[in-house]
Protein backbone atom coordinates (compact mmCIF):
# COMPACT_ATOMS: atom_id res chain seq x y z
CA UNK A 1 0.00 0.00 0.00
CA UNK A 2 1.41 3.37 -0.56
CA UNK A 3 2.04 5.23 2.51
CA UNK A 4 0.89 8.91 2.81
CA UNK A 5 1.83 11.63 5.80
CA UNK A 6 -0.08 11.85 8.82
CA UNK A 7 1.72 14.39 11.09
CA UNK A 8 5.78 14.57 12.18
CA UNK A 9 6.60 11.13 12.54
CA UNK A 10 4.03 9.50 11.42
CA UNK A 11 3.37 7.86 8.06
CA UNK A 12 1.55 5.33 7.51
CA UNK A 13 -0.42 3.16 4.64
CA UNK A 14 -3.33 4.99 3.22
CA UNK A 15 -5.89 2.40 4.60
CA UNK A 16 -6.39 2.09 8.41
CA UNK A 17 -8.69 0.17 10.32
CA UNK A 18 -11.16 1.85 12.58
CA UNK A 19 -11.66 -0.32 15.98
CA UNK A 20 -15.19 0.79 17.53
CA UNK A 21 -16.29 -2.47 16.06
CA UNK A 22 -13.83 -4.63 18.95
CA UNK A 23 -15.39 -2.50 21.89
CA UNK A 24 -19.07 -2.51 21.53
CA UNK A 25 -22.24 -0.68 19.80
CA UNK A 26 -22.04 -3.19 16.77
CA UNK A 27 -23.77 -6.36 17.61
CA UNK A 28 -21.67 -9.13 19.12
CA UNK A 29 -17.80 -9.32 17.94
CA UNK A 30 -15.97 -11.80 20.40
CA UNK A 31 -12.68 -11.37 21.33
CA UNK A 32 -11.38 -14.14 18.75
CA UNK A 33 -13.21 -12.22 15.63
CA UNK A 34 -11.59 -8.90 16.67
CA UNK A 35 -8.56 -10.70 17.35
CA UNK A 36 -8.69 -12.45 13.73
CA UNK A 37 -9.54 -8.93 12.10
CA UNK A 38 -6.38 -7.36 13.46
CA UNK A 39 -4.11 -10.43 12.30
CA UNK A 40 -5.85 -9.61 9.13
CA UNK A 41 -5.18 -5.72 8.96
CA UNK A 42 -1.77 -6.54 10.02
CA UNK A 43 -0.70 -9.25 7.82
CA UNK A 44 -2.42 -7.18 4.68
CA UNK A 45 -0.28 -3.86 5.36
CA UNK A 46 -2.12 -1.99 7.74
CA UNK A 47 -0.29 0.09 10.07
CA UNK A 48 -2.55 2.41 12.22
CA UNK A 49 -5.50 1.47 14.16
CA UNK A 50 -8.26 4.48 15.63
CA UNK A 51 -9.58 3.49 19.00
CA UNK A 52 -11.43 5.62 21.94
CA UNK A 53 -11.39 5.37 25.29
CA UNK A 54 -15.38 5.30 25.20
CA UNK A 55 -15.28 1.85 22.60
CA UNK A 56 -16.55 -0.20 24.87
CA UNK A 57 -15.44 0.99 28.08
CA UNK A 58 -11.75 0.40 27.17
CA UNK A 59 -12.38 -3.05 25.62
CA UNK A 60 -10.95 -1.63 21.87
CA UNK A 61 -8.47 -0.44 23.61
CA UNK A 62 -7.17 -3.32 25.73
CA UNK A 63 -7.38 -5.57 22.22
CA UNK A 64 -5.24 -2.96 20.63
CA UNK A 65 -2.82 -2.56 23.76
CA UNK A 66 -2.15 -6.79 23.71
CA UNK A 67 -1.94 -6.59 19.98
CA UNK A 68 0.24 -4.30 20.14
CA UNK A 69 2.67 -6.24 22.41
CA UNK A 70 3.22 -9.06 18.72
CA UNK A 71 3.51 -5.65 16.75
CA UNK A 72 5.28 -2.93 18.34
CA UNK A 73 5.55 -1.17 15.35
CA UNK A 74 2.11 -0.03 14.94
CA UNK A 75 0.31 3.50 15.65
CA UNK A 76 -2.13 3.55 17.93
CA UNK A 77 -4.00 6.54 17.94
CA UNK A 78 -7.23 6.61 20.45
CA UNK A 79 -9.50 9.47 21.53
CA UNK A 80 -10.83 11.32 24.66
CA UNK A 81 -14.61 12.98 25.66
CA UNK A 82 -14.31 13.36 29.13
CA UNK A 83 -14.20 17.06 28.81
CA UNK A 84 -17.84 17.94 28.09
CA UNK A 85 -18.51 21.56 29.72
CA UNK A 86 -15.62 24.49 28.93
CA UNK A 87 -15.93 25.83 32.52
CA UNK A 88 -15.84 22.43 34.40
CA UNK A 89 -12.80 23.17 36.61
CA UNK A 90 -11.70 19.06 37.21
CA UNK A 91 -11.59 19.20 32.78
CA UNK A 92 -7.47 18.83 32.80
CA UNK A 93 -7.58 16.54 35.46
CA UNK A 94 -10.49 14.10 34.08
CA UNK A 95 -8.62 14.47 30.80
CA UNK A 96 -5.16 13.77 32.19
CA UNK A 97 -6.86 10.99 34.37
CA UNK A 98 -8.45 9.37 31.24
CA UNK A 99 -5.08 9.79 28.98
CA UNK A 100 -3.36 7.35 32.32
CA UNK A 101 -6.02 5.05 32.08
CA UNK A 102 -5.82 5.03 28.22
CA UNK A 103 -2.08 4.41 28.11
CA UNK A 104 -2.71 1.69 30.56
CA UNK A 105 -4.86 -0.08 28.49
CA UNK A 106 -3.19 -0.08 25.41
CA UNK A 107 0.11 -0.41 27.52
CA UNK A 108 2.42 2.28 25.83
CA UNK A 109 4.93 4.20 27.75
CA UNK A 110 3.59 7.55 25.57
CA UNK A 111 0.25 7.47 23.42
CA UNK A 112 1.04 7.62 19.47
CA UNK A 113 -2.11 10.06 19.64
CA UNK A 114 -4.87 11.50 21.26
CA UNK A 115 -7.75 12.98 19.57
CA UNK A 116 -10.72 14.74 21.52
CA UNK A 117 -13.82 12.60 21.14
CA UNK A 118 -16.53 14.91 19.43
CA UNK A 119 -16.52 16.85 22.50
CA UNK A 120 -19.21 19.81 22.57
CA UNK A 121 -18.02 23.05 20.35
CA UNK A 122 -17.67 25.02 23.48
CA UNK A 123 -14.97 23.07 24.75
CA UNK A 124 -12.89 22.94 21.91
CA UNK A 125 -13.64 26.74 21.28
CA UNK A 126 -11.58 27.09 24.78
CA UNK A 127 -7.67 27.46 25.49
CA UNK A 128 -8.03 25.45 28.58
CA UNK A 129 -8.54 22.22 26.58
CA UNK A 130 -5.78 23.15 24.34
CA UNK A 131 -3.60 24.03 26.82
CA UNK A 132 -4.15 21.01 28.76
CA UNK A 133 -3.08 18.60 25.34
CA UNK A 134 -0.33 20.45 25.45
CA UNK A 135 0.47 19.68 28.59
CA UNK A 136 0.05 16.13 28.22
CA UNK A 137 2.65 16.37 25.35
CA UNK A 138 4.99 17.85 26.98
CA UNK A 139 5.11 15.16 30.27
CA UNK A 140 5.28 12.88 27.70
CA UNK A 141 1.44 11.19 28.61
CA UNK A 142 0.61 11.56 24.41
CA UNK A 143 3.16 12.60 21.65
CA UNK A 144 0.64 14.31 19.87
CA UNK A 145 -3.01 15.47 20.09
CA UNK A 146 -5.65 16.03 17.11
CA UNK A 147 -9.73 16.43 17.22
CA UNK A 148 -12.09 14.09 15.95
CA UNK A 149 -15.33 16.71 14.84
CA UNK A 150 -18.48 16.43 14.05
CA UNK A 151 -18.93 19.80 11.96
CA UNK A 152 -16.79 21.82 9.05
CA UNK A 153 -16.83 24.91 11.29
CA UNK A 154 -15.60 22.40 14.25
CA UNK A 155 -12.99 21.31 12.14
CA UNK A 156 -11.89 24.33 10.77
CA UNK A 157 -12.14 25.84 14.33
CA UNK A 158 -9.47 23.46 15.71
CA UNK A 159 -7.20 23.82 12.79
CA UNK A 160 -6.44 27.52 14.30
CA UNK A 161 -4.88 25.54 16.99
CA UNK A 162 -0.85 25.55 17.74
CA UNK A 163 0.04 21.92 17.44
CA UNK A 164 -2.72 20.20 15.83
CA UNK A 165 -1.62 16.87 14.34
CA UNK A 166 -4.56 15.57 12.36
CA UNK A 167 -8.40 16.00 12.24
CA UNK A 168 -10.47 13.12 11.98
CA UNK A 169 -13.56 13.48 10.22
CA UNK A 170 -16.82 11.81 8.46
CA UNK A 171 -15.78 11.96 5.31
CA UNK A 172 -17.92 9.80 2.09
CA UNK A 173 -19.79 9.98 -0.85
CA UNK A 174 -22.54 11.11 0.79
CA UNK A 175 -20.88 13.66 2.46
CA UNK A 176 -18.54 14.99 0.34
CA UNK A 177 -19.24 19.54 1.84
CA UNK A 178 -15.22 18.91 3.62
CA UNK A 179 -14.01 19.41 0.02
CA UNK A 180 -15.46 23.04 -0.34
CA UNK A 181 -13.04 24.37 2.56
CA UNK A 182 -12.06 21.87 5.27
CA UNK A 183 -9.67 19.40 2.70
CA UNK A 184 -8.12 22.64 1.06
CA UNK A 185 -7.01 24.36 4.44
CA UNK A 186 -5.92 21.53 6.58
CA UNK A 187 -3.66 20.69 3.68
CA UNK A 188 -2.41 24.41 3.76
CA UNK A 189 -1.98 23.96 7.42
CA UNK A 190 -0.43 20.81 7.08
CA UNK A 191 -2.62 18.68 9.03
CA UNK A 192 -3.62 15.24 8.48
CA UNK A 193 -7.08 14.26 7.52
CA UNK A 194 -8.27 10.89 8.89
CA UNK A 195 -11.50 10.11 7.43
CA UNK A 196 -13.69 7.60 9.27
CA UNK A 197 -17.36 6.00 8.09
CA UNK A 198 -16.31 5.54 4.66
CA UNK A 199 -19.09 3.40 3.93
CA UNK A 200 -21.35 5.19 5.92
CA UNK A 201 -21.91 2.58 8.37
CA UNK A 202 -22.15 -0.12 6.04
CA UNK A 203 -24.59 1.25 3.50
CA UNK A 204 -21.69 1.65 0.97
CA UNK A 205 -21.25 -1.93 0.78
CA UNK A 206 -24.38 -1.99 -0.89
CA UNK A 207 -25.13 -5.49 1.43
CA UNK A 208 -28.59 -4.03 2.85
CA UNK A 209 -31.42 -4.11 2.06
CA UNK A 210 -35.09 -3.20 3.58
CA UNK A 211 -35.24 -6.21 5.23
CA UNK A 212 -32.01 -6.02 7.22
CA UNK A 213 -32.31 -6.17 10.67
CA UNK A 214 -29.32 -5.10 12.78
CA UNK A 215 -28.79 -6.01 16.72
CA UNK A 216 -30.50 -3.95 19.77
CA UNK A 217 -27.04 -3.19 20.97
CA UNK A 218 -26.09 -2.24 17.61
CA UNK A 219 -26.03 1.72 17.07
CA UNK A 220 -27.80 1.23 13.49
CA UNK A 221 -30.64 0.12 15.23
CA UNK A 222 -30.96 2.27 19.02
CA UNK A 223 -29.10 5.46 17.06
CA UNK A 224 -30.64 5.12 13.43
CA UNK A 225 -32.68 8.45 14.28
CA UNK A 226 -30.01 10.17 16.52
CA UNK A 227 -31.33 9.12 20.39
CA UNK A 228 -27.96 8.18 21.45
CA UNK A 229 -25.68 10.58 19.58
CA UNK A 230 -25.39 12.58 16.90
CA UNK A 231 -27.53 11.07 13.64
CA UNK A 232 -24.61 11.79 11.67
CA UNK A 233 -22.81 8.96 13.03
CA UNK A 234 -25.25 6.48 11.98
CA UNK A 235 -25.82 5.90 8.13
CA UNK A 236 -23.70 9.43 7.39
CA UNK A 237 -26.75 10.61 8.77
CA UNK A 238 -29.56 9.23 6.16
CA UNK A 239 -32.58 7.58 7.20
CA UNK A 240 -31.91 3.43 6.34
CA UNK A 241 -34.67 4.03 3.71
CA UNK A 242 -33.17 7.26 1.55
CA UNK A 243 -30.00 5.10 2.18
CA UNK A 244 -30.62 2.41 0.14
CA UNK A 245 -32.11 4.23 -2.70
CA UNK A 246 -29.12 6.67 -2.77
CA UNK A 247 -26.20 3.51 -2.46
CA UNK A 248 -28.26 2.35 -5.64
CA UNK A 249 -27.62 5.84 -7.05
CA UNK A 250 -23.72 5.76 -6.07
CA UNK A 251 -23.02 2.13 -7.70
CA UNK A 252 -24.02 3.57 -11.09
CA UNK A 253 -22.35 6.40 -10.59
CA UNK A 254 -19.09 4.82 -9.66
CA UNK A 255 -17.46 2.66 -12.46
CA UNK A 256 -16.23 -0.70 -12.42
CA UNK A 257 -16.69 -4.59 -11.37
CA UNK A 258 -15.18 -3.97 -7.99
CA UNK A 259 -17.50 -4.44 -5.08
CA UNK A 260 -18.94 -0.80 -3.84
CA UNK A 261 -17.29 -0.82 -0.55
CA UNK A 262 -13.88 -0.59 -2.90
CA UNK A 263 -15.29 1.47 -4.91
CA UNK A 264 -16.03 4.05 -2.41
CA UNK A 265 -13.19 4.06 -0.35
CA UNK A 266 -10.98 4.64 -3.72
CA UNK A 267 -13.06 7.52 -4.66
CA UNK A 268 -12.30 9.07 -1.08
CA UNK A 269 -8.80 8.20 -1.59
CA UNK A 270 -8.39 10.21 -4.65
CA UNK A 271 -8.39 13.27 -2.39
CA UNK A 272 -4.62 14.15 -1.94
CA UNK A 273 -5.62 16.29 1.47
CA UNK A 274 -6.97 12.74 2.96
CA UNK A 275 -3.82 11.34 5.04
CA UNK A 276 -5.93 7.72 5.58
CA UNK A 277 -9.12 6.39 6.27
CA UNK A 278 -10.11 4.14 8.75
CA UNK A 279 -12.97 1.54 8.12
CA UNK A 280 -14.32 -0.19 10.27
CA UNK A 281 -15.02 -4.16 10.07
CA UNK A 282 -16.74 -6.99 12.01
CA UNK A 283 -15.32 -9.22 10.02
CA UNK A 284 -11.56 -10.04 8.97
CA UNK A 285 -12.26 -10.88 4.97
CA UNK A 286 -13.89 -7.14 4.99
CA UNK A 287 -10.61 -5.77 6.18
CA UNK A 288 -8.92 -7.61 2.87
CA UNK A 289 -11.62 -6.64 0.68
CA UNK A 290 -10.86 -2.80 2.17
CA UNK A 291 -7.31 -2.92 1.91
CA UNK A 292 -7.59 -4.29 -1.60
CA UNK A 293 -9.57 -0.79 -2.66
CA UNK A 294 -5.55 1.11 -2.37
CA UNK A 295 -4.41 -1.21 -5.67
CA UNK A 296 -7.98 0.34 -7.73
CA UNK A 297 -7.33 2.93 -10.85
CA UNK A 298 -7.92 6.06 -9.35
CA UNK A 299 -11.27 7.55 -10.95
CA UNK A 300 -11.87 9.97 -14.00
CA UNK A 301 -12.56 13.73 -12.73
CA UNK A 302 -15.50 13.31 -14.81
CA UNK A 303 -16.76 10.97 -12.37
CA UNK A 304 -15.89 12.88 -9.50
CA UNK A 305 -17.76 15.77 -10.85
CA UNK A 306 -20.48 13.38 -11.81
CA UNK A 307 -20.94 11.80 -7.80
CA UNK A 308 -19.94 15.56 -6.64
CA UNK A 309 -23.27 17.27 -8.40
CA UNK A 310 -25.22 14.05 -7.34
CA UNK A 311 -24.24 14.75 -3.84
CA UNK A 312 -25.29 17.97 -3.81
CA UNK A 313 -28.72 17.69 -5.31
CA UNK A 314 -29.65 14.86 -3.99
CA UNK A 315 -28.10 13.53 -0.66
CA UNK A 316 -27.25 16.65 1.21
CA UNK A 317 -31.12 17.83 1.42
CA UNK A 318 -31.42 14.82 3.18
CA UNK A 319 -28.43 14.50 5.83
CA UNK A 320 -29.87 15.19 9.02
CA UNK A 321 -27.89 16.06 12.58
CA UNK A 322 -24.96 18.60 12.72
CA UNK A 323 -22.55 18.77 9.18
N1 LIG B 1 -16.81 10.25 16.76
C1 LIG B 1 -15.79 9.59 16.27
O1 LIG B 1 -14.67 9.98 16.43
C2 LIG B 1 -16.06 8.35 15.47
C3 LIG B 1 -17.37 8.03 15.12
C4 LIG B 1 -17.58 6.94 14.31
C5 LIG B 1 -16.52 6.17 13.88
N2 LIG B 1 -15.25 6.48 14.26
C6 LIG B 1 -14.10 5.66 13.84
O2 LIG B 1 -14.18 5.44 12.44
C7 LIG B 1 -14.17 4.05 12.14
C8 LIG B 1 -14.94 3.82 10.86
O3 LIG B 1 -16.29 4.28 10.93
P1 LIG B 1 -17.51 3.28 11.16
O4 LIG B 1 -16.99 1.97 11.54
O5 LIG B 1 -18.47 3.97 12.05
O6 LIG B 1 -18.20 3.23 9.73
P2 LIG B 1 -17.77 2.52 8.35
O7 LIG B 1 -16.34 2.26 8.33
O8 LIG B 1 -18.37 3.37 7.31
O9 LIG B 1 -18.61 1.17 8.37
C9 LIG B 1 -18.16 0.01 9.00
C10 LIG B 1 -19.13 -1.15 8.73
O10 LIG B 1 -19.25 -1.34 7.33
C11 LIG B 1 -19.34 -2.72 7.01
N3 LIG B 1 -18.19 -3.08 6.17
C12 LIG B 1 -16.90 -2.70 6.32
N4 LIG B 1 -16.16 -3.16 5.31
C13 LIG B 1 -16.97 -3.87 4.51
C14 LIG B 1 -16.79 -4.60 3.31
N5 LIG B 1 -15.61 -4.67 2.71
N6 LIG B 1 -17.86 -5.23 2.76
C15 LIG B 1 -19.06 -5.17 3.35
N7 LIG B 1 -19.31 -4.49 4.49
C16 LIG B 1 -18.28 -3.84 5.06
C17 LIG B 1 -19.34 -3.47 8.33
O11 LIG B 1 -20.70 -3.64 8.69
P3 LIG B 1 -21.22 -5.00 9.39
O12 LIG B 1 -20.59 -4.96 10.74
O13 LIG B 1 -22.70 -4.86 9.37
O14 LIG B 1 -20.72 -6.14 8.55
C18 LIG B 1 -18.63 -2.50 9.25
O15 LIG B 1 -18.96 -2.71 10.60
C19 LIG B 1 -14.74 3.42 13.42
O16 LIG B 1 -14.43 2.05 13.56
C20 LIG B 1 -14.08 4.27 14.47
O17 LIG B 1 -12.74 3.85 14.68
C21 LIG B 1 -15.01 7.57 15.04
Amino acid sequence: MRKRHLCDGIDIPEVGLGCWQLGADWGEVADSEAQAILDQAYADGVRLFDTAAGYGVGRSERLLGAFKQQHPDIVIITKSGVWRDPADPEGARKLREGALQSRENLGVETIDLLQLHCVPTPVMADDRVWEALAALRDEGIISRFGASVETIDEGLMCLQRAGLASLQIIFNCFRQRPLDRLLPEAARAGVGIIVRLPLASGLLSGKFGASTAFAENDHRNYNRDGAAFNVGETFAGLTFSDGLRLTADCDAILPGAAPLAQRAIRWILGHEAVSVVIPGASKPEQVASNVAAAALPAFSATVHEDLRSWCTSEVDPLIRGVY
